[in-house]
């Protein structure tokens, strides 16, 4: 990294504090703050807003332009001409595979797919009922009870393992996590399917009669998965690797993401799109929703709305809403009530000062739920799916942080509470 500086002025401070200023490949330089606790003070960033918390090489968001690279590669361009097995491999690796690479990294998931015989009493455990991230959160986190033998973070072998077994089984669980909602059979992996199609064979596959994916799904279920496989230090990730940092397994570690990503303004969203879409019912009444939106006293928010980051499209709401036009068009379902209500809340809201002023535009979730609902997959399980896909970039970011120097992450504090007062009497 090259060195600038930066100087900082704190009154009661004698001397001015000299901080060194980092720059990156690309996108905004950083302050290292790091020697202020020396000097008896804390930055001050709730949300971490303005806080780089670590340096990382797997994805890039330019908030501003609406860019989102997978190792340097544009969203787009992977989304129309690579897979999501390619970007696992990418987003871990860093580089794309070789044809023999790829062959064997496909291989190496395609045998990892099933779980072990016993996870299958974890779900009786629960009512049927449940919702499916609360088992996920349980099963995913108990998968460490599994694994004794590749727990070893220092392990570079036990750590790939682990990224192989976590990335293979997601998509086991959750079609698990459907079957056991609807009382039908667990479907076990086909190893003759590749991975979109094994996952859709999982969910809809019943022993009762031979089941082949539609490659118009299969392809929208891969782009699905590819549009979340990552995207740098959002809520969830960030929790993965504070997890991470304590040494805990990665099994705990992707548990601890999954809890993260449930809440409705973080990959819960896409749930929630659908809930507010089917609210809305009917595009006469939209300009009510986007009242409450814009209201400071309703709690109400224009679901798959605005970004931390995008100040601009999410590059993946663009894809989203191309691939989910082109599913319906290939379903015969182009005049779906949902997709045409979205469409026009889409245009009266780009079309309005508060969400001009704020910046505020689709963002991922605004469409995949469209497409998952298409695809036939129940909305209780949207944020499952989202959990999945997002899979390869937490271990990719777990695995790029243990393997290099970490410290355990321990952030401060501005307190305002009672200062040192006796106990009464
Ligand atoms: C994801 O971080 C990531 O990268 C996440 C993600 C990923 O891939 O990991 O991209 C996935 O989580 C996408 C976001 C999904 N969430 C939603 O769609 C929920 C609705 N969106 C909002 O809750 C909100 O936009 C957030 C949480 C996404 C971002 O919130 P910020 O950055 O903290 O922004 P903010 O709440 O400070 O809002 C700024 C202003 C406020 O108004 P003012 O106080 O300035 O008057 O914009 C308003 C907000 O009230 N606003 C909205 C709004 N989002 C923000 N008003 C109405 N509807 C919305 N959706």
């Amino acid at each position: 990294m090259t060195e600038k500086k930066a100087q900082l002025r704190v009154d009661g401070i004698a001397e001015p504090l000299d901080l060194p200023v980092y720059a990156g490949s690309t996108g905004p330089d950083v302050v290292d703050v790091r020697g202020l606790t020396a000097k008896g003070i804390f930055t001050f960033d709730p949300g971490f807003m303005s806080t780089a918390s670590c340096e990382s090489k797997i994805t890039y968001i330019d908030g501003d332009a609406g860019v989102l690279l997978y190792r340097g590669y544009p969203i787009e361009q992977l989304a129309e001409k690579s897979d999501y097995l390619e970007c696992c491999y990418l987003l871990l690796n860093g580089e794309l595979p070789t044809p023999q690479q790829k062959a064997e990294f496909v291989n190496a998931i395609r045998y990892h797919t099933m779980v072990h015989e016993q996870i299958h009493h974890f779900f009786n455990g629960f009512p049927r009922n449940a919702h499916p991230m609360a088992i996920m959160v349980g099963v995913v986190g108990a998968l460490s009870a599994f694994y004794h033998d590749s727990l070893n973070i220092d392990n570079e072998e036990h750590r790939k393992v682990a990224a192989l077994r976590l990335i293979a089984k997601m998509p086991t669980l959750a079609a698990m996590c459907y079957k056991y909602s609807i009382g039908q059979p667990f479907m076990y992996p086909r190893n003759d399917l590749d991975f979109s199609a094994n996952f859709l064979y999982m969910m809809f596959g019943t022993p009762c009669e031979t089941y082949q994916p539609s490659p118009v799904l299969t392809d929208a279920m891969d782009k699905i998965f590819l549009l979340h496989a990552d995207h740098e230090q959002n809520a969830s990730t960030s929790t993965v690797r504070l997890a991470g940092s304590t040494g805990a397994n990665p099994y705990a570690c992707i548990s601890s993401g999954i809890t993260a990503l449930w809440g409705p303004a973080h990959g819960g969203a896409n749930e929630a799109v659908l809930k507010m879409l089917n609210e809305i019912g009917d595009e006469s009444n939209i300009d009510k929703f986007i009242k409450k939106a814009k209201d400071k006293d309703d709690p109400f928010r224009l679901m798959g709305f605005g970004h931390r980051v995008y100040k601009n499209f999410d590059p993946r709401a663009k894809v989203m809403r191309e691939t989910c036009q082109n599913v319906l068009a290939e379903l015969g379902k182009e005049n779906d009530p949902l997709l045409k209500i979205a469409i026009k809340l889409e245009k009266i809201a780009l079309e309005d000062n508060y969400f001009i002023e704020r910046n505020l535009y689709p963002n991922v979730d605004f469409y995949s739920g469209i497409i998952l609902k298409a695809i036939g997959i129940p909305v209780n399980l949207f944020t499952v799916i989202f959990a999945t896909g997002r899979t390869p970039g937490w271990v990719a970011h777990w695995h790029e942080m243990i393997s290099n120097p970490f410290k355990i992450g321990r952030p401060r504090q501005l307190y305002t509470g009672a200062t040192q007062r006796d106990y009464p009497g």
